[in-house]
């Protein structure tokens, strides 16, 4: 049995990433390392908590001793390193703890399969998961390719794009076997309330205002969660080492017509009258730095490993509203008192 170290696992996309292991690999056993931070939650994995492949370690990927004494312990045969510190907002506010998660964080890992793999590097694979926003910024034409320099705006973004190129050296100083992945928009269940698409669909359900940043015409291009799992397992069984493969939606929109569209899908739901929830809508003081587009060209993946996204965003929004609206125990849990200081004061500020 193979031993994989998954690292956030208890988050958004690293739950079903996990869930997706689990399941479709039962010769693999997954350890999945996540420190639990706000973000992280047990609940997302309850349906596969108890398989005999699956083990859950609650620490730190800065801890450099407990992530040495997890791979003297394992063995593994590959990492798939989803842990970070991922809200743009809370970036701006609190850029430290991004620093240190996702910059030092990453190295600790690096350091350690460096040291463990050096005799036997073919037999191994880390796998680092990013983001788009390394990217920087697009204007209303063009898309972010591969080879795309990059140019990070935001603290978060900066970290991530630090991250990558750790990553690169890596392979490049010391022939670690790594492959790096570059994703858009993420949407679907157990995605943190602090996102745009849970935000507003929990503050449609509550009468709550719906905050659009500026005049709501950033453009996002949204995947799938599952689909956005399906790549990383794709990219991690059949990958090349040292390559890099951007995943996206193909699926661009201005934030304010995607609150809408989501105002319409609530009003139907909630059955009020059409049009009631979009009155709730509230423009306020835009994102500093605030990047205007993101778009992927995912060319590479689609025809060298065969991806296609498998849920269309009108199936992907009523999954994602209908799992919303169906798991209020959830999303009672995680708006709990250190969320709502986080709301009251990012959103009383503009
Ligand atoms: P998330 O915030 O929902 O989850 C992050 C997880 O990492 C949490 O479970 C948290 O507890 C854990 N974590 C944080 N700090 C840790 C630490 N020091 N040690 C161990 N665990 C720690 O994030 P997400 O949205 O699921 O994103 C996962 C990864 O995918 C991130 O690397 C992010 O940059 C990348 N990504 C996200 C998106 C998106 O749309 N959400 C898109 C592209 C790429
Ligand atoms: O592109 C990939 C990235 O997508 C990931 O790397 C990040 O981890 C993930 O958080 C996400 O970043 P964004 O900043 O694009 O996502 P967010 O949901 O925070 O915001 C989406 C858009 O909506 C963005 O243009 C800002 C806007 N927004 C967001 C919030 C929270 C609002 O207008 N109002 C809001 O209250």
């Amino acid at each position: 049995m193979k031993n994989i170290l998954i690292t956030g696992g208890a988050g958004f996309i690293g739950s079903h990433v996990v869930r997706n292991f689990v399941n479709k690999y039962p010769q693999y056993n997954i350890v999945n390392l996540d420190l639990l931070t706000y973000a992280g939650n047990l609940e997302n994995l309850t349906d596969i908590d108890a398989k005999s492949n699956y083990t859950f370690v609650k620490g730190d990927i800065c801890d450099d001793k407990l992530v040495n004494r997890l791979f003297e312990k394992y063995r593994f045969a590959g990492v798939i390193h989803l842990a970070a510190e991922s809200h743009v907002d809370r970036s701006i506010t609190d850029p430290m703890s991004f620093i240190r998660t996702n910059i030092v964080g990453t190295v600790t890992l690096l350091n350690a399969a460096k040291n463990f793999w050096k005799d036997n590097f073919e037999a191994h694979r880390f796998y680092h998961i990013s983001t788009d926003e390394v990217y920087g910024s697009l204007g209303s034409e063009g898309f972010f390719y591969e080879n795309t320099p990059y140019g990070p705006h935001s603290p978060y973004s900066a970290s991530k794009a630090s991250s990558d190129h750790l990553v690169r050296a890596y392979y490049h100083t010391y022939g670690l076997p790594v492959v790096i992945s570059n994703c858009s928009n993420n949407y679907g269940p157990n995605q943190f309330p602090e996102k745009l698409l849970p935000l507003i669909i929990n503050n449609i359900k509550n009468n709550k205002p719906l905050p659009v940043y500026g005049k709501g015409e950033n453009v996002r291009d949204w995947l799938y969660v599952e689909d956005h799992a399906y790549a990383i397992d794709l990219i991690f069984h059949k990958g090349k080492n040292g390559e890099t493969y951007n995943i996206g939606g193909e699926n661009e929109w201005t934030n304010i017509k995607l609150v809408n569209k989501l105002c319409e899908i609530m009003d139907g739901k909630l059955h009020r009258v059409s049009g009631t929830s979009a009155q709730l809508i509230t423009y306020v003081k835009d994102r500093a730095g605030h990047d205007l587009r993101y778009a992927i060209n995912c060319k590479k993946l689609q025809t060298e490993l065969g991806w296609q996204p498998t849920v269309t965003f009108d199936k992907g929004l009523e999954k994602t509203v209908n799992w919303y609206l169906k798991n209020t125990h959830w999303l009672q849990n995680v708006l709990s008192g250190d969320y709502e200081k986080y709301y009251q004061n990012q959103y009383q500020k503009r």
